[in-house]
């Protein structure tokens, strides 16, 4: 395809110490990454302008949140329009752990990438079922309904600043990585909503990567599907064997 290779690193809350965040940025600027992947890191935010300064081969940060406002009295939030300005090209919304642990609602997580957006910065979009929803079914029309909502709020050329990440939950963090048929069906079944309700145009031109235990020994075969565009990260964007899935394609 010509959408070029996109692959996250989401540090979540990590890591613990400041000699073990250096460790991974010196790996990151000390290896010989594929020219052809754009690679986006996601530190937590007190991070973002340091390692800004540090990174090289041409990686890119990304918070893990914004807010729904931009400024105000809003403890603890993170600003879209304060992210923008200090230069921060990207925004992680929507991801699983927002969803449960902060009861964010598709709704919410909408709005929350219409103001990004409004505000300039590029969005990695996450999307993704649960068990329970997959074992009854349901992944389809999970994945539909968590898209539709952000679908009713963007305009057709909005979706050139989306990648849209599907992340099974129950393939986060627990080593039970999707099987690359796994992936690639809920791949089609993410860019057929996009092509209904959004354009053919955006469907086929939006990137959709794969998040959930993704490591060095499984990337490859993952990234031969023809939908699959890239990964998102967690818990292998914080070792070597993050530079083997930045070059999973070649
Ligand atoms: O955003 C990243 C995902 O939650 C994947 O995390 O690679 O640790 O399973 P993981």
């Amino acid at each position: 395809s010509t959408r070029q290779f996109f692959v996250g690193g989401n540090f979540k809350m990590n890591p613990g110490t400041t000699q073990q965040k250096a460790a991974i940025i010196d790996i990151l600027n000390n290896a010989k990454l594929d020219p052809t992947t754009e690679v986006v890191i996601a530190p937590p935010a007190l991070y973002l302008l340091p390692l800004k300064e540090k990174v090289k081969n041409g990686i890119s940060l990304s918070a893990q949140n914004s807010y729904v406002k931009s400024t105000g009295a809003f403890t603890g939030e993170i600003s879209p329009s304060q992210l923008a300005d200090a230069g921060i090209p990207w925004v992680i919304l929507g991801h699983s752990e927002r969803r449960t642990l902060f009861h964010e609602s598709s709704e919410f997580v909408a709005e929350k990438t219409r103001v990004a957006l409004d505000h300039g910065l590029k969005v990695i979009l996450c999307i993704g079922e649960t068990l329970d929803q997959r074992e009854a079914g349901e992944t389809a029309k999970v994945c539909e309904s968590q898209l539709q909502a952000v679908v009713k709020v963007l305009k057709e050329e909005d979706w050139s600043k989306i990648v849209i990440a599907y992340e099974p939950v129950w393939a986060i963090g627990t080593g039970k990585v999707a099987s690359s048929a796994q992936a690639q069906e809920a791949h089609v079944d993410t860019r057929a909503v996009i092509a209904k309700f959004v354009s053919p145009a955006v469907a086929s031109s939006v990137r959709i990567i794969y998040g959930g235990s993704v490591t060095a020994a499984n990337c490859r075969e993952l990234a031969t599907q023809q939908d699959v565009d890239g990964f998102l990260v967690g818990g292998a964007s914080l070792k070597p064997e993050f530079v083997d899935i930045i070059n999973a394609r070649q």
